[in-house]
């Protein structure tokens, strides 16, 4: 036994009776016996998280006994139901590896005005086939802007204007009898400065300025700023803000009325994690973890992804496991390839978004060329098989190019002039470029950007609904469909940001909101236009045709067992612009090619076949059969073929006399190409409002 678990095992010997006086009514009912033993089965991993973030304070064991304490006043006063499902999710811990599992986020307020709004839309949550749902932040927080409500200032308040507590606890409740789980943002880098803490820092209370990080002048946040990173450069460069109500200087790495906690101090753990539990008894299945990177400081680091960060999340890991079980974590950090992996293990987030995969889906569509998307997700995608990834397209953030800059050579690339193209690009600004998105935290000193934009307008759809060109129109959708056709089969839990499934273009109605003009991000979080979304079953309009889409995929998805889970093995098609992977569960195996250029694009027969799945298959997507010849398999323009082995998928016997070419059986669906669908003829400019 090494010294910590010896530690750890003398402070919980110590704790426990302490307790048991403490929680006397409790001693001898089944919940405190469930308590109980999750606590000796996870007091150790909380220990142990604690100790090097903690253990060299004089009173470190007072504050060990007060989050363990908070843990059985919360756990006692957990909702039955929840504490079923805790039961329910012990038993099943992969759960959220299946096949079925799509997620969806919208915000409260722009989705159905208020949080009964979002609970009257249940049936279309479950007509797309939503298992999870993430609701922006709906907590109190400041008039104005609120960073989206990422500025929270009570995380036992819903905003007013969106309801109540109990409408938060009614919808979590509602959804999960449709089977939807609700994930909600544990937003613990930063409270708001109108958050009660942060009220009394202000007006000079010692204890609650030590929640923050307040500095008397700029001798500290010089030493560090030298090596902290810009996040808000268009609202506010550097990373501290000069508060003349206080004379002094607060840590603010967004915007500034958002403080940095001071996790230096255990308190504010302790406090914190009270609130997580909050958040979890409230019903909240799964917990983001916002800007999770951001929430250790050390001076003379860029104070990201620091090692204390991963103790403090294993921390607050360990006390969900005692008091709230079914929790799971979401790891928000869009960072280097590497450190996102950093934060994906059954101790710290279960769940994590994937960055890498977002950006280079984008990056192969602006190339015509799948290459560095092929390296990335072979070498850099692999995570533990009992948690998963979250595959997304585009979040209510913006688009950052984190791919690896040697994976990037590799191929050929330049990684800091394909940076620069990728903005230019997705700017509009390169020529030719099909998309219309806006910069975000442009650095006039260094070139750098990120992008703003809804898939539809990175598509190209915007721009070509405005043209009226069919042609154009009829290629953008492919390119959503593409891009989430990927989310939706590679493996994980796929994740809609709700609008895009109607082709939603940009909003640039935020330019005349004096709370969001200088934020770009708000032109892709538009409001849900109900009546865009009542001719989503109509085929004459862009909303049908991408929503069928959509829907087509979605069933897919969700009907191929062979999609459950993570297993990824990208495969070399031989083709630059092919980026293909074959998944595979139980006995159950599907081979995805997915072609990335506006051109048709052929396969070898020979690469089709290498990957074990035979000569005839049936394409998922389109529903036709395929019987592979000699010569080659043709995807056309933007084309995602998910290939199943046909019900007899012996090879013919004659199969060295097949035919040459890859015969296409329709069908009868009408819809076994997407060369077979008639380009539409009307302009249909009028119908996507823009
Ligand atoms: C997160 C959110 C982002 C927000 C920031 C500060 O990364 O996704 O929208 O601006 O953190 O909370
Ligand atoms: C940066 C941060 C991320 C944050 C985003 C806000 O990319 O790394 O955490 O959400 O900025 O747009």
């Amino acid at each position: 036994m090494d010294n910590i678990e010896r530690q750890a095992k003398i402070s919980l010997g110590r704790i426990a009776p302490r307790l048991e006086r403490e929680f006397a009514a409790h001693v001898g009912t089944p919940a405190w016996d469930a308590f109980m033993r999750r606590l000796r089965a996870h007091f150790g991993d909380l220990f142990a998280a604690l100790a090097p973030l903690y253990g060299a304070q004089y009173d470190f064991f007072y504050h060990l006994e007060s989050v363990v304490a908070t843990a059985a006043r919360m756990w006692l006063a957990r909702p039955a139901r929840l504490r079923a499902l805790d039961e329910e999710r012990e038993g099943a811990p992969r759960w959220f590896q299946s096949e079925r599992m799509l997620g969806g986020v919208l915000y409260v307020d722009l989705f159905a005005g208020t949080l009964d709004g979002v609970r009257a839309r249940i049936p279309y949550f479950k007509e797309l086939g939503l298992t999870y749902l993430h609701l922006m932040p709906p907590f109190l927080a400041p008039v104005g802007n609120s960073d989206g409500g990422y500025a929270v200032s009570s995380y036992r308040e819903v905003d007013p204007r969106l309801g109540a507590m109990e409408d938060l606890a009614r919808l979590a409740e509602e959804l999960r009898e449709e089977g939807i789980s609700l994930v909600l943002d544990f937003v613990f880098n930063h409270t708001s400065d109108e958050h009660p803490w942060a009220r009394r820092a202000r007006t000079g209370d010692e204890e609650y300025r030590d929640y923050y990080y307040i500095f008397p002048d700029r001798t500290l946040p010089d030493q560090y700023g030298g090596a902290l990173r810009d996040i808000f450069l268009d609202v506010r460069p550097g990373s501290f803000t000069y508060r003349p109500d206080m004379d002094a200087w607060v840590w603010t790495t967004f915007n500034s009325f958002q403080w940095d906690l001071n996790y230096g101090n255990p308190v504010v753990f302790v406090r914190m994690a009270e609130e997580m539990l909050s958040l979890a008894n409230r019903g909240a299945e799964t917990l983001r973890l916002d800007a999770v990177a951001f929430a250790w400081k050390r001076l003379g680091t860029p104070c990201e992804s620091l090692p204390e960060v991963h103790d403090l999340v294993r921390a607050f890991n360990a006390v969900a496991r005692i008091a709230a079980p079914a929790l799971l974590f979401k790891s928000e950090a869009i960072v280097h390839p590497d450190e996102v992996l950093s934060y994906i293990a059954l101790d710290q987030c279960q769940l994590s978004y994937n960055p890498l995969l977002m950006a280079l889906l984008w990056e192969s569509l602006a190339t015509r060329d799948a290459r560095l998307l092929q390296i990335s997700m072979r070498e850099r995608s692999h995570i533990d098989p009992r948690c998963a990834w979250v595959n997304y397209v585009r979040s209510h953030d913006d688009i950052g190019w984190t791919f690896d800059d040697d994976d990037a050579r590799r191929v050929g690339i330049d990684p800091v002039g394909h940076r620069q193209f990728l903005n230019a690009f997705y700017t509009g600004r390169f020529p030719g470029s099909f998309a219309r998105g806006l910069p975000f935290g442009e650095n006039p000193r260094t070139g750098d950007a990120r992008i703003s934009g809804t898939c539809a307008s990175l598509a190209g759809l915007e721009q070509a609904a405005r043209d009226g060109v069919p042609e154009e129109i009829e290629l953008s959708i492919r390119r959503i469909l593409l891009l989430y056709g990927v989310a939706l089969t590679i493996g994980g839990i796929p994740l809609i940001y709700l609008g895009d499934e109607l082709g939603t273009p940009n909003d640039y109605g935020y330019r005349a909101d004096e709370a969001k003009e200088g934020d770009s991000r708000w032109a892709h979080r538009p409001a849900t236009n109900w009546s865009r979304a009542a001719r989503r079953d109509d085929l004459e309009t862009i909303e049908g045709r991408v929503y069928t889409g959509f829907r087509r995929l979605i069933t897919l998805r969700q009907g191929a067992p062979a999609l459950a889970d993570g297993a990824l093995e990208v495969v070399e098609t031989g083709n630059g612009s092919v980026f293909g992977y074959v998944r595979h569960h139980a006995d159950s195996r599907v081979l995805a090619l997915a072609n990335f250029s506006e051109a048709a694009q052929a396969v070898a027969a020979n690469a089709v076949r290498l990957y074990g799945l035979g000569y005839a298959f049936t394409d998922l997507v389109t529903g036709g059969a395929i019987v592979l010849g000699e010569d080659t398999l043709v995807l056309e323009p933007y084309q995602l073929m998910c290939l199943a082995p046909a019900i007899s998928s012996k090879a013919p016997a004659t199969s060295s006399k097949a035919p040459a070419v890859e015969r296409i059986v329709p069908s009868g669906q009408g819809t076994a190409r997407l060369s077979s669908r008639p380009m539409r003829q009307n302009p249909v400019r009028q119908r996507l409002d823009l």
